[in-house]
């Protein structure tokens, strides 16, 4: 099965396949998800909608600097690990699509406290701003 991530426009990430999100020491398996990345949702990591609220903007390329690393473990799970206070951190092979951008990663920092200046990845922004969420 293919994981997959797309990052949408003024909205959140959108991730299909064999997926497992752990938030909080409990993992949850799915085969898709709607992830907040704006940090407004009050059903975090999930999406409720709240980036129109919030008026959410990002036009949902892949950053101007390409964060990816890892090797391919040939796992067929795409674990994602939802970190306290902080970014979406994915392991496993995942094809990662923003806009006319596509690539693979086998290993992920993605923002979702909406703060970043290298959207979609995580740059450590979320420290400064304070964003709090399990
Ligand atoms: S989670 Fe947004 S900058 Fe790290």
């Amino acid at each position: 099965m293919t994981n997959s991530i797309k990052v949408n426009p003024n909205g959140p990430l959108s991730a299909k396949g064999s997926l497992n999100i752990s938030v909080s020491g409990a993992s949850e398996e799915k085969s898709s998800a709607y992830l907040c990345r704006c940090g407004a949702s009050a059903n975090k990591p999930y999406c409720d909608g709240a980036h129109k609220a919030c008026e959410f903007e990002d036009a949902g390329g892949l950053g101007e600097h390409q964060l990816t690393s890892g090797e391919n473990t040939g796992a067929e799970t795409l674990e994602i690990n939802v970190k306290k206070n902080g970014p979406l951190v994915v392991s496993g092979h995942v094809t990662l699509t923003g806009g006319e951008e596509v690539c693979q990663s086998e290993r992920l920092f993605l923002c979702r406290c909406g703060a970043s200046k290298n959207r979609p990845y995580c740059d450590g922004s979320h420290k400064a701003t304070g964003f709090e969420a399990d």
